[in-house]
């Protein structure tokens, strides 16, 4: 086996991106870190040419860089286009690039070359693709690389976060495209994002906008629209007015300035309660459902004891005292695992949270009413989304409602807990996404 390490200043990568898995191109699962997530990556096939291989007749291990080089070209145009990079302003450079040879190749040859993505930092990428023979799959080469995003004067900038979730990486969750709307008093923050319908996108409790930074990313052909509830995140914090009608009027209200008619409306846990009471108080607005780690029941007595225990603790110790309370039950098992960085993530989040606001949410969710007659009501395309390993809203109670709301669809996600979007991006943007094709377009 040969083994060349090259330095490659400036190959530009390809890559495969979400729109790939849109359009029905293969994709592949990948282990990453122990979390078994799907690439987006399509294997693609080339072909060897003889001005490719060397005097011996074979494409040599300098000669695999350069058809790893076509192939993420080939994997880019069949995604999103070979202007990607340069869309966001930025340059794929490759610095590092190593190549195991294991097998010769020849002319005429088809090669079929897998890509995943092993580390997605601030401003690179580490992937790894294979080629092996199309014909009986023996393994050929496989590269290293190391990717740099670079601005016109050759420095390494910060991965937009289109790039970043279309590696598979966490797009940051700075609030870069973040607007802010007066909705009658109370102004809410809003990452808007993208053209057409619109798709409301309402977080959990203790959280903000920021839990749908993957979908808001990558969520192509929709509109996104992710408002920090009132009391979360950049959202105003008024001393009071928090019920679940007043989330739902002030949404109705946010969608009004916009001059949005109608839109899908997905809601992960209090987001859901806060959709169920959208469909209650305004259901003409409503074209689609995507409920997310959600339950349509009031809370019992035992659970509004609960309720009130963590506003005391709130008052008492501040939003750290809920993210300790909260954090074991909101991240499933597998995420505490696979992904501390998530847990840290989640935790700032939430440590974050304007103390008045996390004690409104507590009392609107405590007070609520229960959704479960509007369930046969909904006459909306329906999509319930559930982890696996959500210990708040289990698997069961998703499977009861999307059961009661006519024809309802359910998904479960593997090794995801309560925060669904969050923990596996990718998988709940896809299942979105097959979703919304379906969903008439308002
Ligand atoms: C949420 O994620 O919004 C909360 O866990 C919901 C709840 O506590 O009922």
């Amino acid at each position: 086996m040969s083994h060349a390490a090259l330095v490659l200043p400036q190959l530009a990568l390809g890559s495969l991106l979400y729109d790939a898995a849109l359009r029905g191109i293969p994709v592949f699962s990948v282990m990453n870190h122990g979390n078994d997530r799907v690439s987006l990556f399509p294997a693609v096939e080339v072909m060897v040419y003889p001005f490719e291989c060397d005097a011996f007749g074979h494409l040599n291990e300098a000669a695999f860089v350069q058809l790893f080089e076509r192939a993420r070209w080939d994997a880019l145009a069949r995604g999103p286009g070979q202007d990607l990079f340069r869309r966001h302003g930025v340059w794929p450079a490759v610095r590092r690039a190593v190549v195991d040879y294991h097998r010769p190749a020849f002319p005429g040859d088809v090669i079929r070359v897998e890509a995943e993505v092993e580390k997605v930092g601030r401003t690179s990428v580490t992937m790894r693709q294979r080629a092996s023979h199309a014909a009986d799959g023996q393994l050929l080469a496989e590269l290293e690389i190391v990717v740099v995003l670079i601005d016109r004067e050759g420095k390494p900038v910060a991965m937009p976060e289109a790039i970043a979730a279309a590696f598979g990486g966490r797009p940051s969750t700075r609030p870069g495209e973040t607007i802010r709307h007066d909705v009658g008093g109370v102004t809410l923050a809003l990452d808007s994002r993208g053209d057409g319908p619109a798709l409301l996108l309402l977080h959990g409790f203790p959280l903000d906008r920021t839990l749908w930074a993957h979908q808001v990313a990558t969520l192509s052909r929709w509109r996104r629209l992710a408002p920090d509830l009132r009391g979360a995140g950049a959202s105003d914090v008024p001393s009071g007015g928090y019920t679940i009608p007043a989330y739902a009027d002030d949404l109705v209200r946010l969608l009004d300035r916009l001059r949005i008619e109608r839109a899908v409306v997905a809601g992960l846990s209090m987001g859901g309660y806060v959709a169920f009471e959208m469909w209650r108080r305004h259901r003409a607005r409503i074209v689609g459902l995507i409920l997310v780690d959600t339950r349509s029941e009031a809370d019992t007595a035992e659970g509004r004891g609960r309720r009130d225990e963590m506003i005391a603790a709130a008052r008492a110790g501040g939003a750290a005292a809920v993210a300790e309370r909260m954090l074991p039950q909101l991240l499933g098992r597998s995420t505490q695992q696979a992904q501390p960085h998530l847990v840290e993530q989640v935790r700032g989040t939430i440590e974050r949270a304007p103390v008045p606001g996390l004690v409104g949410a507590l009392e609107a969710m405590r007070d609520r009413t229960d959704s479960t007659p509007l369930l046969s009501t909904i006459d909306v395309p329906t999509l319930v989304i559930v982890g696996e390993e959500d210990e708040l809203t289990p698997p069961a109670g998703a499977r009861a409602m999307a059961a009661a709301i006519p024809g309802a669809a359910l998904k479960a996600i593997p090794g995801a807990g309560h925060l669904s979007p969050l923990e596996a991006p990718t998988p709940v943007t896809r299942v979105m996404a097959e979703f919304l094709e379906a969903v008439p377009r308002p």
